[in-house]
């Protein structure tokens, strides 16, 4: 359990994209900057969807160029962005793209309500971008929601996760993040999940991308880590959701997750101070405190 953990940061991407406050181009690249400052060096930082569907994520392009200077700065940084089609490939290498998630889902009602199509019809949409990324050097990371549970078609099989991501990790996605879109999992129903999806692909290749919606979040990836996967996604603050997803609130918590992994002994390289301050930075900007129980802890001090 002391190997290396990998944090993926989601606040500026999944952290804002369902926020009512708006957010200026600005301050989302300054908070990229902190997030790095801060250590977290692997950051989604926009998405290149639809501006009706998603007007938060509206200059993702801005944004992405805004922060290609640090990765001349520090060693390792690397910036996602997500990317539902050809239009967002194209938009997004424009920017300056060199990582790019596609985003599927393990249910159908979910697929419709998010980008419109079953998944079938997604999976046709993602092979020509697969096909040009690797032609243009581009890494491609796969999402798959509603891995535990979907808000219009209830129970997920596992089995329907599994073979979701051999086929997307057939395509040529380098990892495939597992959403528990609206945070209904428990822990031993993540294991049963992890294991199916595990038994088919490398461990070593998964991540977990886990809403904390009913406060499962750390116990999910505490079982997910007994299982071996070593790649957590999660958001400043506790930020995120999606418009899409009713009743869904924020990703675990970044803080959370660093005080639990250093807790056992995990160095993760986040300097606690720089993150929480980054995480009452934002909070200011949206008006309300975090909602993670360690940046509470430590305001409190
Ligand atoms: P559609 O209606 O099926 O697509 O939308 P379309 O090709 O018919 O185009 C409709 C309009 O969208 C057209 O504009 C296109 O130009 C435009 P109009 O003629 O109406 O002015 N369009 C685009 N604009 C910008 N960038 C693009 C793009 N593609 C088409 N790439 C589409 C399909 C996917 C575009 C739409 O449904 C959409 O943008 N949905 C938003 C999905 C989204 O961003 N959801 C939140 C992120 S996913 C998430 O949060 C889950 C995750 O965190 C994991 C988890 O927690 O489970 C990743
Ligand atoms: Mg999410």
């Amino acid at each position: 359990m002391s190997d290396q953990i990998h944090i993926v940061e989601m606040g500026p991407r999944d952290g804002l994209q369902n926020e009512k406050t708006p957010v200026s181009v600005e301050a989302r690249v300054a908070f990229v900057e902190a997030l790095v400052a801060a250590g977290l060096k692997t950051v989604e930082v926009g998405a290149f969807v639809s501006p009706k569907a998603i007007p938060q994520m509206a200059s993702s392009d801005q944004v992405l160029r805004g922060v290609s200077q640090i990765k001349d700065k520090v060693k390792g940084a690397e910036f996602h962005v997500l990317v539902p089609n050809e239009k967002g490939y194209d938009a997004a290498r424009a920017a300056g793209a060199q990582v790019v998630s596609v985003f599927a889902a393990a249910s159908e009602g979910f697929s419709r309500a998010n980008i419109n199509c079953s998944i079938a019809e997604s999976i046709e949409r993602f092979k020509p971008v697969l096909a040009r990324a690797k032609a243009d050097g581009v890494k491609v990371r796969g999402y798959i929601s509603c891995v535990l549970g979907c808000p219009f078609d209830g129970e997920i099989k596992p089995k329907a996760v599994a073979d979701l991501a051999v086929t997307l990790w057939d395509l040529g996605c380098y990892e495939i993040s597992l959403g528990d879109t609206i945070g209904v999992g428990t822990p031993l129903k993540a294991k049963e999940m992890l294991r199916a999806v595990g038994a088919e692909l490398p461990v070593a290749n998964l991540a977990m991308h886990f809403h904390d919606t009913y406060g499962q979040a750390l116990a999910n990836l505490y079982a997910g880590m007994e299982e071996g996967v070593r790649v957590i996604d999660a958001a400043a603050g506790g930020l995120g959701g999606c418009p899409y997803a009713p009743g869904a609130t924020g990703n675990v918590a970044t803080e959370d997750v660093v005080y639990m992994l250093e807790g056992m002994g995990v160095k993760t390289g986040i300097d606690m101070d720089r993150l929480l301050a980054t995480t009452n930075e934002v909070a200011g900007l949206l008006g309300r405190p975090p909602v993670s129980r360690v940046a509470s802890a430590l305001n409190a001090k």
